[in-house]
């Protein structure tokens, strides 16, 4: 068996609607796995779908910030072998424009719709012990911060200790959680942080010396934690930052 592939295996991937989760969707159907796909837009998640390889894949929507769309998404799962946290809005806001309201908006999806979507999963036990990988995005900006990145930056670095701490509590179910710390990648949350402070994206453009990645840069990355290749990977933040 190539220990590549990602055949028998089934997946369960957020924010396939757009972006990264979209581009992981597909390269990872296209490694032979089943996939559970949700989003909030529908056509925008369809249209994923349609580019799925194979025909074993599953579309469901549901808002992650909303405690009954998450206990109804995992209701319907079947059990699986790993899923990728890929929901979460981009929000560039200056120290003082920071207002609870706002904090906790953003919270509420960067941080704790991953958190309270893995605590249904587990308490629903839909997870295959000993062949399970959990793969939560963060970005290289906890590392290299940018200005006005403060609530942002905050809700994927908590990412980050909440995963670590995963990755210990679920070892011995042989359950692995890892991170991935992606630089900037070509997709509509980078077109809003664009029109929001050109300055910003640019300035990181700058600082990636092989450029903005495209969405299949993180998406073959992602196929290789989901597959039995790594099956000694867990507690990591993978910086994939173009250099
Ligand atoms: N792009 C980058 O440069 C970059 C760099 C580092 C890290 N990241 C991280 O990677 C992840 C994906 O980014 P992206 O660039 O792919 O963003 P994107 O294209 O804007 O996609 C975001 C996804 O999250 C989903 N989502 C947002 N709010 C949701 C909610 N309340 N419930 C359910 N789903 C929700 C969206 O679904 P709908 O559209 O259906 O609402 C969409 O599918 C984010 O967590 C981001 O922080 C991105």
């Amino acid at each position: 068996m190539n220990a590549f592939s990602l055949k028998s295996k089934r997946l369960l991937i957020t924010g396939a609607s757009s972006g990264l989760g979209r581009a992981v969707a597909v390269a990872a159907s296209e490694a032979g796995a089943s996939l559970v796909i949700t989003g909030r837009n529908t056509e925008r998640l369809k249209e994923t779908f349609q580019k799925l390889h194979g025909d074993d894949h599953v579309f469901l929507i549901a808002d992650l910030t909303n405690e009954s769309d998450i206990n109804n998404l995992v209701t319907q799962l079947p059990l699986l072998n790993g899923v990728f946290f890929s929901v979460g809005v981009s929000a560039i806001l200056p120290a003082s424009f920071i207002t609870r309201e706002k904090l906790l908006s953003d919270m509420s999806v960067n941080f704790m719709a991953p958190v309270l979507l893995t605590t249904s999963l587990l308490k629903s036990k839909k997870l295959v012990n000993g062949k399970c990988s959990l793969l939560y995005m963060s970005t290289i900006s906890t590392v290299y911060p940018f200005v006005g990145g403060g609530m942002y930056i905050s809700a994927r670095a908590a990412i980050e200790g909440y995963a670590r701490v995963l990755a210990l509590e679920l070892a011995p179910k042989g359950i692995r959680v890892n991170c991935l710390r992606s630089g900037f990648v070509r997709t509509p949350m980078l077109d809003q942080t664009a029109r929001i402070s050109q300055e910003v994206v640019s300035k990181i453009e700058s600082q990636q010396p092989l450029g903005i990645g495209n969405p299949d840069d993180v998406a073959q990355t992602a196929v290789f934690y989901f597959a039995d290749a790594s099956k000694w990977v867990s507690g990591t933040n993978l910086i994939l930052g173009g250099g």
